[in-house]
């Protein structure tokens, strides 16, 4: 059967760890939030590990930035690339998630439209998180209180916009039985070429080209 690479190892581990971090925080974060858990020690202790976790959380995306740029500029700028197949998706994904006719759904690149929703709200998310979170961390009692807690307030909303886009993801990747080898992808990298094609056709067309370029007798 033919295989087709849609995550290198680095992009796969790079995912997980980013994965590992958020539901640190996520746990970390709710425990700070719930009054009758978090009694002195154990807030201290959480307070810590959260800020901690969000040391790494921003340290990561930036080491990889300094290591591998491109690559980093690629995702960010797929992620900002709209086009008509997009407004495709919109309208046709209702059906398709719901277990409509899947010829309806326009083919989508590496990235459908949902995946770079999804990274989009990542990328506001992680603005808001890193400012809000900034200033409650450094100048808590140098910025007047209305600012801090116009901080709290925003930086718990975006959480709970945050975890209902993780638990979509979730969702789409783990149970959604159309999308039945996503998780494979981010397993050992690969998909068979028939669910890149049918998932991912503008993506598979243009791989598929390019192999066939490759293998040109005017190439060899
Ligand atoms: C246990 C938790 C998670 C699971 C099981 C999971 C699963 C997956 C899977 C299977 C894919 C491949 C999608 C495909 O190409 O079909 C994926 C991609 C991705 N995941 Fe996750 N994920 C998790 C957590 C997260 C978290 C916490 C984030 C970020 C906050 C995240 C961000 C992404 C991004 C940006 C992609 C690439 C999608 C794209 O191409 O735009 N994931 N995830």
């Amino acid at each position: 059967m033919e295989l087709v690479e849609r995550y290198t190892k680095r992009a796969r581990w790079f995912h997980w760890l980013i994965a590992v971090l958020f539901l640190e925080l996520v746990i970390s974060g709710l425990l700070i939030f719930v009054p009758w858990i978090n009694s002195d020690t154990i807030g201290t202790v959480t307070r810590v590990l959260h800020r901690i976790g969000a040391a790494i959380l921003i340290a990561a995306p930036v080491l990889y930035t300094l290591y591998d740029w491109r690559k980093t500029w690629g995702f960010i700028k797929e992620g900002l690339t709209w086009g008509k197949e997009d407004l495709g998706w919109l309208e046709a994904a209702p059906g398709y998630y719901f277990g409509g006719d899947p010829r309806l759904m326009p083919p989508q690149g590496h990235s459908n439209t949902g995946m770079k929703l999804y990274r989009v709200s990542i990328f506001a998310g992680s603005a808001i998180f890193v400012i809000t979170g900034f200033i409650m961390w450094f100048l808590k009692g140098v910025v007047p209180s209305a600012v801090f807690q116009w901080c709290l307030l925003l930086h718990d909303v975006t959480f709970i916009v945050a975890l209902c886009m993780f638990l979509l993801h979730f969702q789409l990747a783990v149970f959604h039985p159309r999308m039945d080898e996503s998780i494979l992808s981010m397993y050992d990298g690969k998909v068979s070429g028939v669910y890149a094609k049918s998932h991912h056709g503008k993506w598979y067309d243009k791989i598929a080209k390019s192999n066939d370029e490759e293998n040109s007798p005017e190439k060899s």
